[in-house]
């Protein structure tokens, strides 16, 4: 009985821990890749669904950003709010985005996209 109880007391500690070690710095709030999906919808037309095929491969060049880190979309949608890269259209885009959005999409966009959005959510 008293095995059971810190069993799970280790068990709960360890998810814990997992928790924490996702890297985040302090003022980044932690991406929801669920609600991601949803504000990716957005972002389809020109990074293609999931961010991993362009829409339109031959016309413009739209980067891929499925598979990319987290922290890398983060960062350059946070560059292109505050003008340090001075794309206009995502410029325009990420200037309505929050840091939580922006987190989101990271989060969405960083476990593989389409993944995340056939599988449901899970
Ligand atoms: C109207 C088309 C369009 C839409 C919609 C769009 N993007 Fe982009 N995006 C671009 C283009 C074009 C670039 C390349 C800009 C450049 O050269 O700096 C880009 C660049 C990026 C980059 C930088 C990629 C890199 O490799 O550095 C990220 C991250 C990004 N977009 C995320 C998003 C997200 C997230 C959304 C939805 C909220 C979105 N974009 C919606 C056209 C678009």
């Amino acid at each position: 009985m008293k095995n059971a109880v810190s069993g799970s007391f280790v068990g709960l500690a360890a998810i814990l821990l997992g928790a924490m070690a996702v890297p985040a710095s302090a003022q980044v709030p932690v991406g929801d890749a669920r609600a991601g999906a949803q504000r990716a919808a957005t972002c389809a037309g020109c990074h293609g669904i999931g961010g991993l095929r362009n829409a339109y491969p031959d016309v413009f060049h739209f980067p891929k950003i499925g598979n990319q880190h987290p922290e890398y979309i983060v960062a350059a949608l946070q560059a292109y709010r505050s003008g340090e890269r001075s794309h206009p259209t995502m410029r325009a885009i990420a200037s309505s985005l929050s840091d939580q959005a922006m987190a989101d999409l990271a989060a969405f966009y960083g476990q593989g996209g389409l993944r995340a959005t056939t599988a449901g959510g899970k």
